[in-house]
Parts: C-alpha cells; structure tokens; sequence
C-alpha cells in the first residue's frame, strides 16, 4: 500500500499544472544563467593584443560564438542539473518504473531545428571571415617565408633576388605580409598569437598565411605544434615597425651590416645594438631556449649547458660548435640537434661579437 502511495505522488510531481510551475522556474534560472554566461564571456579579455587587421574581423567573429553558444550550453546543463535534482528518486521508490512516454514528434523538430540553423548560420559566418581574412590585398604583399625545424625559426627575406636570413621576424604595420611556411623536419606551427593567425609547417609542403599587422611593437612568434623536447622554447619575437624603420632594417641586414636589431631599432626608438654586444647576439637568437648560461639569466635544457662545456675551448672551438653544431657533439646530444643555419643566420660582426663574448663569460 505505501508503495501504491509513492507511485501517486510521484505521478503528481508530473501533473500539467505542475509541470507549467517547472518550465518557469526553468526559465528564470537559464535566463539569468545566459546572462551571466554572456556578460562573463563577452566581458573577458580573453585574448593578447590584437596586432593585425585580421584580429578584429576573428576576435568579433569570437564573441558572436560566445552570445549565440552561451544560452545553448546554458540550456542544456540547467534542464539536465535541474531534472537530475528535482525528480531524483525518493527512499521507497526503488521498484518504481517511471511514467510510460511517448516521443513528442513536434519537440524533437524543434529541438533538432533550431541547433541545425544555428549551425549552419555560423558556418556560414566563419566561412565569410575566413574567405575575408585570407584575401589578398590591392597593393603587393611583402613575401616572408617562415621555416620551421627543431627548434627555431628562420625568417627569409628576398632582397634583389637574395635570400637574406633573419632569426627575428620583422615586418611593417599597415602592409599585408605573405607568409610561405615551410618545415625542415617534423610538423610545427607558425603562430603569432597577437594576429590571431596560425598555420601547420610540415616538411614537403607550403602552406600560407596572410597577415596585416596593425600595432608597433613586439610580440611572440610560438611554434603550436608538440615538435620535440625543446618545443615549448621554440619562440621568438615579431617586431612591428613602421615602413621606413622596416626597409632599412630589411637594407642593413641584406648588406649584413652591423647593429643586431636594425637601423631603424625598436618601435621608432632608434636603439640599435652595438655590433660588440655578444650578449645581445645570445639573446636575439634565442639560444637561452636551449642553452644554459648563468652570466645572460638563461635556464634551457635542450642543448649542453654553457656554464658547464664553454670553459676550457677556444674561440675557433666555439665558433666552430655554433657554424657547424654536426661536427661535434657534446656527449648524450643527439646529432642534428642544433639547428645549422646560425651560420647563415648570425651575420659575421655578431659572430664575432658572440664568439667573443662566450669566451669572456667562459674564462671568469
Ligand atoms: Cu616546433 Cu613545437
């Protein structure tokens, strides 16, 4: 008989005017849930500075996502968290079968409706700016070709049919960059978080993005791809400088010239580096990502560490170890390791400079 009982109330927890109470407290509660959830989303700041042209059109492209799949999710959890509290099983009710449903075919349109239009809306959208974003623009783009290995970039300008390396990406705001990626070993992934684009490199292929920066500064270039032990250190820095600092940075650097961060410097600043700072060499190469070296604050396990393998050789050895990583190896490093473009990629004044300053740090 008390189970008799139970059964009743339990229907009448289903009764329509009951029911009608349910829906609205559900309502209010997924409202203000939305709300919240979308102030919240729209209110964060989610993301670094934006720095290209291509970020507004992707970071409102975000925020969108955010109003239209805030309420969805919102939905779902507070119709779910709220049926799992409010018709949980009473003691007593363990024998009972719930109530015998029947499908609502109207419902289930409904409900497969609406995510279906909205999915196809933002599809539609996202295919629009992405269409947008990869547009080439009216005047000529400036060619970068970014190549990725284990664990650096290198950045290829063409100047006068040419190829001039640089460690450093540098490239003027207000003009679109062409960016060929390419790999030399495994998969990477150029990213520059601050213009929102990023692309695969992988060995064999080019792939492209285009890019129109838009702020002066510096910002990260990240490899997003897992490419090995030394990924996480595989980052370097984007310099945004206006078009006349960017040519005669582009002008020193094909004559090899002397100042390590341009003729033109920094943000407009005018700072360049003297050609007899080795120090500034080692930082603008990256080589604290793999290397350690107590004297430049650097910490990297990649490769051997400075403080331990540099005493003791001379400059030829060391110059030797960055030209030619190959020719030998320091034991437990894997050959192949180093990449072999700082050669190319370090012009002959910093080289010295380098040279010359690993060695004053080795022999105090
Ligand atoms: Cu290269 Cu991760």
């Amino acid at each position: 008989m008390a189970g008799e009982e139970t059964a009743e109330e339990h229907e009448s927890v289903l009764a329509p005017h009951r029911g009608r109470a349910h829906l609205w407290q559900l309502a209010v509660i997924g409202f203000v849930a939305s709300v919240v959830g979308i102030t919240l989303g729209v209110a964060i700041d989610w993301f670094p500075t934006q720095a290209s042209e291509e970020g507004e059109a992707i970071d409102t492209l975000w925020d969108v996502l955010i109003v239209c799949s805030v309420p969805m999710f919102v939905l779902v959890t507070t119709v779910v968290l709220y049926s799992v509290w409010r018709f949980r099983m009473a003691p007593g009710e363990e024998e009972i079968d719930g109530p015998n449903l029947h499908g609502n075919t109207q419902i289930e349109i409904v409900w497969t409706a609406i995510p279906a239009i909205m999915l196809i809306a933002l599809c539609s959208y996202a295919w629009v700016v992405l269409v947008d974003i990869e547009e080439a623009a009216a005047e000529p783009a400036l060619e970068v070709r970014a190549v990725g290995e284990q664990f650096t970039w290198t950045f290829y300008y063409e100047v006068d049919g040419e190829q001039v390396a640089s460690p450093q990406l540098y490239v003027p705001r207000g003009r679109q960059v062409d960016f060929t990626v390419q790999s030399k070993d495994v998969i990477h992934d150029f990213w520059v978080p601050a213009f929102r684009m990023k692309v695969d490199a992988v060995r064999g292929i080019d792939t492209r993005i285009r890019v129109t920066p838009k702020t002066l500064g510096r910002f990260p270039v990240v490899c997003a791809e897992l490419c090995g032990i030394g990924h996480s250190a595989m980052r370097q820095t984007a310099h945004v400088v206006e078009p006349p600092d960017f040519e005669a940075w582009l002008a020193d650097r094909a004559a090899g010239g002397g100042g390590s961060e341009g003729a033109g410097g920094e943000e407009g600043g005018g700072g360049a580096t003297p050609a007899g700072d080795g120090k500034a060499v080692y930082v603008e190469n990256n080589c604290g990502a793999c290397h350690q070296l107590a004297d430049a604050g650097t910490s990297g396990g990649v490769g051997p560490s400075l403080d331990e393998v540099l005493p003791g050789q001379d400059a030829a050895a060391v110059r030797a170890s960055i030209v030619d990583p190959g020719a030998e190896i320091s034991q437990g490093y894997n050959p192949g390791l180093m990449p072999a473009t700082y050669g190319d990629t370090i012009q002959p004044a910093q080289l010295d400079a380098l040279v010359e300053y690993l060695g004053e740090v080795a022999g105090e």
